[in-house]
């Protein structure tokens, strides 16, 4: 039986690789960070299975200790401050935990178990003001945000301990993935909620900011095994993971609201665009300014031939069926909540 230590185990990412890990048969470890309120995110529901430690990525000793604890032959370095906006509001914090973080954990294995394999969740926010498209594994990076900054510095790290110390590292450039478990800050999830509220009359209207930027969305479930074939090969190396599509905010909106038969009608141009219920003529999407950031990636579109030819990963859920079950599980989650309020 294999030990694998994941950190970020209570994420979107974490919580699907901790599952298709016990579906292999590993002894899953998972890093937790201290709360007031103790709070198993997404893995709540196998939280039993788990092997929790509690450590932080900013906290060198406390990996050598998940190390020391875990035996880990397999290490996944999931965790991250994940939010690209909120990287302008806590730039040094970002850093300290994408990019310092990923020092630490590969300074803990080279001190504790220099054999193990390591994943390092690299980003295509590093591809940030695109040089090329689509973006393959040889495109420069330029990225954009203070969060894209410190993700390439984790990025080439552990490039840099694989070529110094021979060490089994390998980073995945992930593209946009999404899920029912994505945080409801991000775009997709922030939409989906929204319609769901929106058809259940519960919120008047959705505010956005850049609907003209373009993502290459993925599910969840499909990426993380991708993370586990890329520590199975002969040699460490790193891999695009995308779906080579690519789709506006403003498309995701329509798609998603016509999954609860709401048409939506566009008006208007810049901050001064709306969407409109076609049916009942109501304002139901506006724009925010708030919503901008400093600077915007406008385009993202991965090329994933490499991992789909040496790892033979393949990306199973279509993005039709992301939106859908996106939908599917907010109407789900806010009905029952509109339910218990009602009791209440
Ligand atoms: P997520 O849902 O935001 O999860 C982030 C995880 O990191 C959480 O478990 C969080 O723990 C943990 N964490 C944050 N700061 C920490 C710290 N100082 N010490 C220990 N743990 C810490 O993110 P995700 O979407 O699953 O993404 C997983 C990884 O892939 C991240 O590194 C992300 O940057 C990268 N990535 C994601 C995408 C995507 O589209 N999803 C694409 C490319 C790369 P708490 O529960 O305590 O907050
Ligand atoms: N979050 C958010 N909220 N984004 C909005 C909004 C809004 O109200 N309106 C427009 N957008 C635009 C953003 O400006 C961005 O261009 C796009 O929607 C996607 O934003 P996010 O869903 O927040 O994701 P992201 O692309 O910035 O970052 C995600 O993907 C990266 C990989 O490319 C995160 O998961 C990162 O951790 C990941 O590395």
């Amino acid at each position: 039986m294999k030990n694998a230590l994941i950190t970020g185990i209570t994420g979107q990412d974490g919580s699907y690789l901790a599952e298709l890990l016990l579906e292999k048969g590993y002894n899953v470890y998972g890093i937790m960070r201290r709360k007031s309120v103790v709070d198993y995110g997404n893995v709540d529901h196998i939280k039993d299975k788990i092997n929790f430690i509690y450590a932080d990525m900013t906290d060198v000793i406390s990996l050598i200790n998940a190390m020391i604890i875990s035996q880990a032959d397999e290490v996944y370095n999931l965790a991250a401050q994940s939010f690209v906006a909120t990287s302008w509001e806590q730039p040094i914090a970002t850093a300290d935990i994408n990019a310092l973080g990923v020092t630490n954990m590969l300074e803990a294995i080279r001190t504790v178990k220099p054999s193990a394999h390591f994943y390092q969740a690299s980003t295509s926010e590093m591809f940030g003001l695109v040089q090329e498209i689509p973006q393959k594994e040889t495109t420069p990076f330029y990225p954009r945000s203070p969060y894209g900054v410190a993700k390439l510095y984790g990025h080439w790290i552990t490039k840099n301990y694989r070529e110094s110390y021979n060490l089994y590292a390998c980073s995945g450039i992930l593209f946009n993935h999404e899920s029912e478990r994505r945080g409801k800050e991000f775009v997709t999830r922030k939409i989906t909620d929204a319609v769901v509220r929106i058809k259940l009359g519960v919120q008047d209207h959705l505010e956005l900011g850049n609907m003209d930027s373009k993502r290459d969305w993925g599910h969840s479930k499909d990426y993380v095994k991708a993370m586990w074939l890329m520590l199975q090969q002969e040699t460490p190396d790193d891999y695009v993971i995308a779906t080579n599509e690519t789709r506006t905010v403003r498309e995701f909106v329509e798609i998603a609201f016509n999954h609860v038969g709401i048409t939506v009608e566009w008006q208007g141009t810049g901050v001064d665009e709306i969407g409109i219920d076609k049916t009942t003529g109501k304002t139901i999407v506006k724009i925010n300014p708030k919503f901008f950031r400093p600077a915007e990636v406008d385009i993202l579109l991965g090329d994933p031939t490499k991992a789909e030819t040496v790892l033979g990963w393949k990306r199973e859920i279509p993005f039709a069926n992301l939106v859908e079950r996106m939908v599917k599980n907010d109407m789900e989650l806010v009905t029952r909540e509109i339910k218990i309020s009602k009791l209440n």
